[in-house]
């Protein structure tokens, strides 16, 4: 395996980040963060040889719209649709085995869900989609009977759709929806905007962990905190999040989290994770001769994608391997690393005359590898089509967050240009971006 290290590489591994925390401004210090000097680096050659869509000529720098999937995830969902192509719950053998199989899935799947400390939710907790915008969709539905004319929701303009749309939704049933509204000028959700949201009538908060397009991180905790005092409960999108940081669903104290395995290096499918108490409010959705307990049951009608779950849970195995390889945990190597990637291109661009980086311009570890900005020189899609000649693959647009966009004084229509790495990206390939995007800017 080739190493795509260049020459220099060298002073970025060994003096990892210096630069000052940004977007963690009141992040709590997690018993399970390393900090970034003591991360092992990451072995590149080891990460990379384990996707095999890497083995390209591109340069995938998309990975906040989908990520490359390990190919343990596509060599088990080739493995499970030959041998176990059956339907679940039968007394023949390949259809008890495929159950062991899922049971087995939908473990490892809870885990990831406390890799970063607190208790492993149980499988129960979990319910299986074909997408996080489905999953939360199926949740709102699940919880309308629960919410009476003048209840509250809040929602922010921060969010992509997906945890937005599903709430609006309710309005035809009384709801109201108040909107935590970004700062434009700091590019924050801000605390002091919440509390003042709050009220006796608010039953929910929805916000996102960490925003597609601006890569910072919220403070869950204390969020959750507050809604909690005020009698709310939380649904959080981790879905920029969760490839990037380890996941404490429980220590955080939300009712309900999801994301998207297609994001996090497995296959199409998502998963949503309920507390024991958010559970027991959802309402049926599966067929009414059928009163499941749990949340998975309740929220997860008729089959789920089988195949996919025995992919998915590739992920888990892929994380502990990876923490295993390098001494500790896997997401304390996959943050140095992304930190040096991260702070690489935004020193590069920051500077650059007629460049508005949308987010935080310094890497730290609430600072996700999720740079977007415009120019003043160039329209997103004209830097794009110059990348794309380059065989970088990067995007731009709204990324289905087009109120964050207009909220920004951006054009809805055109967008930002979105720079979304991964942990396996090199600095050899942020160095390819950086000549392509030379030539557009
Ligand atoms: C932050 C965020 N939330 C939700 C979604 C929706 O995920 P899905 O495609 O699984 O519905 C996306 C997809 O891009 C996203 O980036």
């Amino acid at each position: 395996m080739r190493c795509f290290l260049p020459e220099n590489a060298g002073q970025y591994w060994a003096g990892q980040c210096n630069k000052p925390p940004c977007y963690d401004r009141g992040l709590p210090p997690s018993k399970n963060r390393v900090s970034l000097t003591e991360a092992a680096p990451l072995d590149l050659d080891w990460v990379r040889s384990r996707f095999p869509a890497l083995r390209s000529d591109w340069v995938l720098m998309d990975n906040a719209g989908g990520s490359t999937p390990l190919g343990a995830a596509v060599d088990r969902i080739a493995e499970y649709l030959r041998r176990w192509p059956v339907q679940l719950g039968a007394s023949y053998t390949p259809s008890a085995e495929a159950g062991e199989l899922q049971a087995e899935a939908r473990a490892g799947l809870a885990g990831l869900f406390a890799s970063g400390g607190g208790p492993v939710p149980s499988p129960g907790q979990i319910a299986i989609g074909a997408s996080t915008t489905s999953l939360l969709s199926r949740l709102a539905r699940a919880l309308a009977p629960t919410l009476v004319a003048g209840d509250e929701i809040i929602v922010t303009d921060a969010d992509h759709e997906a945890n937005i749309g599903p709430w609006l939704r309710l309005q035809s049933q009384g709801v109201v929806i108040r909107w935590w509204r970004i700062r434009p000028d700091s590019m924050q959700l801000e605390l002091d905007d919440l509390d003042a949201l709050l009220t006796a009538r608010t039953r929910l908060l929805c916000f996102t962990h960490a925003s597609n397009l601006l890569g910072s991180a919220l403070d869950i905790k204390a969020i959750a905190a507050r809604a909690r005092t005020a009698g709310a409960r939380c649904c959080v999108d981790g879905v920029a999040y969760a490839p990037h940081r380890a996941l404490a669903f429980a220590e955080w104290g939300v009712d309900w989290y999801a994301f998207s395995l297609y994001k996090v290096f497995g296959p199409h499918c998502a998963v949503l994770c309920s507390s024991p108490e958010g559970a027991g409010m959802l309402a049926n959705l599966n067929h009414e001769w059928m009163q499941p307990s749990d949340a998975a049951g309740r929220l997860e009608a008729g089959a789920y994608p089988y195949e996919l779950a025995w992919g998915a849970a590739a992920v888990p195995a892929y994380l502990e391997a990876l923490g295993a390889h390098h001494g500790g945990s896997a997401f304390a190597a996959i943050e140095a690393h992304e930190c040096t990637l991260t702070t690489r291109l935004l020193d590069w661009l920051a500077p650059r005359p007629g460049i508005r980086i949308i987010g935080a311009p310094a890497a730290g570890p609430g600072r996700l590898p999720t740079v977007s900005f415009v120019t003043s020189r160039a329209a997103p899609q004209a830097v794009v089509a110059h990348t794309d000649s380059a065989q970088v693959g990067i995007r731009h647009g709204h990324f289905y967050a087009p109120r964050l966009v207009e909220a920004l004084g951006l054009e809805r229509a055109t967008g930002v240009v979105r720079v979304s790495l991964a942990h396996y990206n090199t600095l050899a390939e942020v160095e390819r971006l950086i000549s392509a995007l030379d030539g557009a800017l």
